[in-house]
């Protein structure tokens, strides 16, 4: 009955010894994979360039990117969005539903039937329409 107790005992012992070797590893390989996360998320700024952004490189660019353009060119004019050229893009500049439809908030998702927009590619936009919406 002791013997028997005794080799139950050593078991769960060599058992239980085996979990913990096996769960730091995998502590240690989850921490150190987030603190690569966590130092991304401390410094988002420092790889997004948004400062003085320019309507003819910067805005277009983003703008083509995306296929905003092929659907919104004067020809393809989907859902009689034009957004190439200054003035037809200013329009929904202003009336709002461009930087909405881009967010995902309170207009038409876009792109339409793909995924957001990389968040430093929608901040550059919002930086270009607080600065006034510049033809630049
Ligand atoms: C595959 C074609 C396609 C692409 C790509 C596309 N759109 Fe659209 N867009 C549409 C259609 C169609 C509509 C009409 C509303 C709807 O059907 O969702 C629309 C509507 C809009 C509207 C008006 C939204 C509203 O609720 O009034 C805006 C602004 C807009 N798109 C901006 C963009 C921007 C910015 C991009 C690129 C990031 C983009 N679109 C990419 C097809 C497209």
């Amino acid at each position: 009955m002791q013997t028997l107790e005794i080799g139950a005992l050593s078991y769960f012992c060599e058992r239980m010894s085996r979990y913990t070797l096996v769960s730091l590893i995998a502590l240690l390989i989850h921490f150190s994979a987030c603190n690569y996360d966590n130092e991304e998320e401390l410094y988002p700024t420092s790889s997004c360039e948004t400062v003085d952004m320019s309507y003819a490189s910067d805005i277009t660019n983003i703008l083509q990117n995306y296929s905003c353009l092929s659907c919104h060119s004067s020809v393809s004019n989907e859902g009689s969005v034009t957004l190439e050229g200054y003035d037809n893009l200013k329009t929904w500049v202003d009336n709002g539903a461009l930087l909405k439809s881009m967010k995902h908030d309170g207009a038409s998702p876009m792109p339409k039937n793909q995924a957001k927009m990389n968040q430093c590619d929608i901040d550059k936009i919002e930086a270009w329409i607080t600065d006034g919406a510049p033809n630049n």
